[in-house]
């Protein structure tokens, strides 16, 4: 290990975050017609830790992030973080809170307000800082995220890898435990994407947040992931987890090594396995 990586695998220890997913089924109910979408699934992840979800169209892993953010009940079983209760007997569905927080990436900022200002916002309106303390805070925190000199811009000032950077510092200036991203970059190109996996983790290294992030993107999940997990086809539960065992942190580099291409090959079989199986109960596409 070197220097950095023993600091990470330091701040990771010290980070809380540790998410429990135990025996959850979700069934939705629309008039009468019952939809199992989650199926009595069972998940740790620990503090600190990047869990990829990986899984066909449909087969119900929004479901589990509204779960654990707490937009949306679960049917049984519980979720806890760092031991807590979020939701389970008696309590069908969790308290959203600053400390859990969906990343919406592209188009949540608002427009009006200056980078600055978009990054701020949060803890000031919540009153929990000063606008002096949460405009220092969100100095500080931008110019870590790389953003210095873009704080008096408004997001449609700067490129979009910048903006998603913005929203990303945003999230963060609640301290979150864990941070919720629903497939963030699918619409964009490959280098694109890539560009914007390197910002992710550059950011990820400094604050080392548990972090839970959908894709059906298998190079994404495994560029990013210590975990990377594979759903089954509707109801979802998991199908394979597997430890993404390349050292962090990782660059680019790490897409053309031998590791990197044997962890590809170890899980596509079991992620088109699922597709077809998706494909052929008619999910459509997503
Ligand atoms: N509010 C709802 N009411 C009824 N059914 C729903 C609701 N939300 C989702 N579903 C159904 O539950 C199943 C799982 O949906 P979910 O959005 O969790 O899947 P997903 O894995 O995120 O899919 P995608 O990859 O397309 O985003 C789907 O069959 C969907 O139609
Ligand atoms: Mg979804």
């Amino acid at each position: 290990m070197n220097a950095m990586q023993e600091a990470s695998a330091l701040k990771q220890r010290l980070t809380k975050g540790a998410i429990r997913i135990d025996d959850v089924v979700k069934t939705y109910d629309p008039d009468g017609a019952a939809v199992m979408a989650v199926d009595h699934c069972s998940l740790d992840i620990a503090a600190g830790e990047i869990c990829m979800i990986v899984g066909p169209s449909g087969c119900g892993k929004t479901t589990l992030l509204n779960a654990i953010a707490g937009f949306h009940s679960i049917t049984s079983g519980a979720i806890y973080l760092d031991g807590e209760m979020l939701c389970g007997p008696g309590k069908p569905m969790a308290e959203p809170s600053s400390e859990r927080i969906v990343v919406f990436q592209n188009g949540a900022l608002f427009p009006w307000k200056t980078n600055l200002e978009n990054v701020a916002f949060g803890p000031m309106m919540q009153g929990k800082l000063s606008k002096k303390q949460a405009h220092e805070k969100a100095r500080a925190m931008m110019a870590d995220a790389g953003l210095s000199g873009t704080e008096h811009n408004f997001p449609g000032e700067v490129s979009s890898g910048l903006r998603r950077r913005v929203e990303i510092v945003r999230a963060l200036m609640n301290d979150p435990k864990v941070l919720l991203f629903d497939e963030p970059y699918r619409a964009l190109d490959s280098l694109t994407k890539s560009v914007m996996h390197e910002a992710l983790l550059e950011i990820y290294y400094k604050n080392n947040v548990t972090i839970f992030f959908i894709t059906h993107d298998l190079e994404e999940a495994i560029f990013l992931g210590h975990k990377l997990v594979i759903m089954t086809t509707r109801p979802c539960r998991p199908k394979k987890i597997l430890t993404v065992d390349i050292p962090h942190p990782r660059d680019y580099g790490v897409l053309t090594s031998r590791r990197f291409r044997e962890l590809m090959e170890e899980t596509s079989e079991a992620v088109h396995e699922e597709a077809r199986k998706a494909f052929a109960a008619g999910e459509k596409e997503g």
